[in-house]
């Protein structure tokens, strides 16, 4: 990651090989501009004027950048004006967007200076944090698998901050830190996510929370054989199919005083071949993703050991990977879970509420005051609220709402979807407590699929986080590169660091 530091020189006087200034809608230029017009001895407007390559004329719509050669005249190699958009929305979600702009379009650069986030209005430090947050979030590449780096270059050494008047260099770089911890989270659940699943097991995610242990985290990791002893009934019915066995994973952060302790639960399904319900094989390569809620349940913890929140946190992973063979579970079987509850399996391809009731039932006997769980569990969700959102559930209003306020100030889009209670009876089996899909044709399956997940939860305040959708992004979009996005993770933080 590149440093970065609070400047307090004028911009005309920065040293650097881009100068990213930012341009409201309009254009309306803004902090540094003039001064940089005049040490050109240039007009504003001729700067970004419409050339017969750029085709379209530069309006400071968010996104839009021009970059023009300083030839020699200021110490910066090179102007970048950076759109901003209309003023009356400079806010802190913006500012983020803003500094994933000026990654994605000065990768090649080695030191960049900017103003740009200047132009938003808020407390000065926290919308450098997030202008920061999103330049180092959308810096991201996944690139173990190339030989050499291609495309779109990433040598950015040093990131300047030129701060206005009302930025606090001391409260600056408490978020410039802040920042650097959160987005390396997401960036461990990024590359975990994005790692194939011939190279990912449940054993090698057991390995990775393993690696977490010590710094204030303590780690324990139930086998096939203690999951078979202790009734993991659910856990085990997925990753019957597979070569790979399941694994149960607990991280604990314990800090004393604490006087509430969440459990953050996370779907782990290090490949989702449907089992015997096999998937269509359209989009099957990307079932690689069925671990991203255990991805982010690592990513959490990683940050939380840093962070130091005073609540107490519990981290579980339930995974297994969903393969059809001579050993797997059969559309049709019965599971025992653990606590004792029965399902009737109508499809082996519903299994992440399979391993998440597992899950589920253990945080709360390990005692939790809130469960968060957070899974890629539905297509269905995808449908409802889109691919860029995440859905949200929980049968407490209140910490839906607090989890609902964190995706907000996060910058993560979530939307709240109802548990509708006059879905539950479709739920209903003729020789098991439950069944894991519905027996009737009414739709709503991210619900439903919620309504499964409650009768686990029980009496015990619990939201869960849908996010088969945002899990992952087909094209670069801001401060989300293509491919695995790392989505919860900075939910997760705000929540635990805000209770
Ligand atoms: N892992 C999938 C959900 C999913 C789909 C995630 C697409 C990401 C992208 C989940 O295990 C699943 O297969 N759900 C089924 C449930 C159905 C069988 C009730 C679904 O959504 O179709
Ligand atoms: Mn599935
Ligand atoms: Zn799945």
């Amino acid at each position: 990651m590149p440093t970065v530091t609070v400047s307090r020189e004028r911009p005309q006087d920065a040293a650097c090989d881009v100068l990213a200034l930012p341009v409201f809608a309009g254009p309306v230029f803004g902090s540094g501009a003039k001064e940089v017009a005049a040490a050109l001895g240039a007009e504003l407007e001729t700067l970004v004027e419409d050339g017969p390559l750029l085709g379209k004329r530069f309006t400071g719509a968010l996104g839009e950048v021009v970059a023009i050669t300083t030839l020699g005249k200021l110490p910066a190699k090179q102007v970048l004006f950076v759109g901003v958009g209309e003023k009356s929305e400079a806010k802190l979600a913006v500012a983020r967007k803003a500094g994933a702009v000026v990654a994605r379009k000065c990768g090649g650069a080695k030191t960049i200076a900017t103003t740009v986030p200047q132009a938003f209005k808020g407390p000065a430090e926290a919308i450098a944090g997030a202008f920061v947050e999103g330049f180092l979030l959308a810096s991201y590449r996944f690139e173990r698998y190339k030989a050499k780096q291609e495309g779109k270059p990433n040598r950015v050494e040093s990131l300047a901050i030129i701060g206005g008047k009302t930025l606090d260099t001391r409260k600056a770089k408490a978020a410039f830190e802040r920042a650097a911890i959160v987005v390396d989270a997401t960036n461990l659940a990024r590359d975990l996510v994005n790692t194939p699943s011939g190279d990912k097991s449940p054993a090698f995610l057991a390995e990775q929370a393993r690696a977490l242990g010590g710094k204030g985290l303590k780690v324990k990791v139930f086998d096939e054989t203690e999951l078979e002893a202790k009734g993991f009934g659910g856990i085990l019915a997925v990753g019957r199919g597979s070569a790979k066995p399941p694994r149960l994973v607990e991280i604990r952060w314990d800090p004393a005083g604490a006087t509430k302790t969440v459990a953050i639960v996370g779907k782990g399904i290090t490949f989702d071949s449907g089992g015997i319900n096999l998937k269509p094989s359209e989009g099957l390569d990307w079932m690689k993703m069925d671990m991203g809620g255990a991805a982010a349940v690592l990513g959490v913890m990683k940050a939380v050991a840093v962070l130091k929140p005073k609540v107490a946190v519990r981290g579980y992973i339930a995974s297994a990977e969903n393969m059809p063979d001579g050993n797997a579970t059969r559309p049709g079987d019965v599971v025992r879970h653990y606590g004792g509850k029965t399902v009737e399996v109508g499809n082996t391809d519903a299994e992440g509420r399979l391993v998440l009731a597992d899950a589920i039932v253990y945080a709360r006997e390990r005692g939790a005051d809130l469960i968060v769980d957070i899974a890629t569990l539905t297509g269905a969700c995808m449908i409802a609220v889109g691919h860029h959102i995440f859905g949200v559930m929980g049968s407490s209003k209140t910490d839906v709402r607090r989890v609902l306020d964190a995706a907000e100030r996060a910058g993560e889009p979530a939307w709240e979807l109802p548990l509708f209670p006059g879905y539950r009876s479709a739920l209903d089996s003729d020789i098991a407590d439950l069944r894991n899909i519905t027996n009737k044709n009414i739709g709503g399956g991210a619900i439903t699929a919620g309504l499964f997940l409650k009768e686990f939860a029980d009496d015990t305040p619990w939201v869960h986080l849908d996010i088969a959708g945002p899990a992952k992004t087909d094209a670069d979009d801001f401060e989300r590169p293509k491919g695995a996005t790392g989505v919860g993770v900075r939910t997760l933080l705000e929540l635990v660091t805000s209770l």
